[in-house]
């Protein structure tokens, strides 16, 4: 064991792991805000936005991540003539992901509210929107937060994918590092330690927050 060398190498890791943690920060803080609204318009009233809605949620969670990433890396630049650079491919793609999950998380937290808020939200003469807005989405929160922490959890750890587009999270670092000294053993124990390190303290937060 090279402890040398996992010393020599723990800044530059470090580094990446708050690369690690800004990407996964920026895809599941968009994420949330497209699972929002496609988990409301998975359960509103307008037959279109339904539809919509649970074909983007059947799609990306039927499909791997890492071929979404390829498929907005690597295909869709053919597409659109224009080159896309790691970092906006891989938010893109993490926070496209993300979404459909966060939407089921929505859709399932709001569903868990008693039908009776609404129908007295309505009798008080609340629209449907104020109804969601006023009365359902603050209770369903209450039941959002735990599963949207793992969902916080499961984002940093599949962000790892993006390193095979070249872009220089942890574990990238990683494999640069093993690229130049072979030193497997020592860089992915480091790495590994690193995102261990990241999802208990997340998982702490969590539930710290939980009983608050
Ligand atoms: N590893 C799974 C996949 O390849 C999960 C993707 C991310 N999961 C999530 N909750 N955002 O599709």
């Amino acid at each position: 064991m090279d402890f040398e060398l996992i010393e020599q190498s723990l800044p530059y890791l470090i580094q990446g792991a708050l690369i690690t943690i800004e990407i996964t920060l920026m895809a599941v803080g968009i994420g949330f805000f497209i699972g929002l609204f496609a988990g409301i318009a998975r359960i509103c009233r307008i037959k279109a936005l339904r539809i919509i809605a649970t074909i983007y949620a059947d799609c990306i969670r039927g499909t791997p991540l890492l071929v979404q990433i390829f498929l907005i890396y690597f295909a869709l630049p053919m597409l659109i003539h224009t080159q896309i650079n790691p970092f906006v491919a891989a938010v893109t793609a993490c926070a496209i992901n993300s979404g459909a999950y966060v939407s089921e998380i929505f859709r399932a937290g709001i569903q868990a509210i008693d039908q009776g808020q609404f129908e007295a939200g309505r009798s008080l003469g609340l629209s449907w929107w104020q109804t969601m807005y006023y009365i359902i989405l603050p209770q369903a929160f209450h039941n959002i937060l735990p599963p949207l922490g793992n969902e916080f959890i499961t984002m940093l750890k599949d962000s790892s994918l993006v390193s095979v587009i070249g872009f220089e999270e942890l574990t990238r670092r990683g494999q640069l590092i093993i690229a130049q000294t072979y030193a497997s053993f020592e860089i992915w124990m480091t790495v590994a330690a690193l995102y261990l390190i990241m999802t208990l303290a997340i998982a702490k937060f969590v539930s710290f927050m939980e009983h608050k």
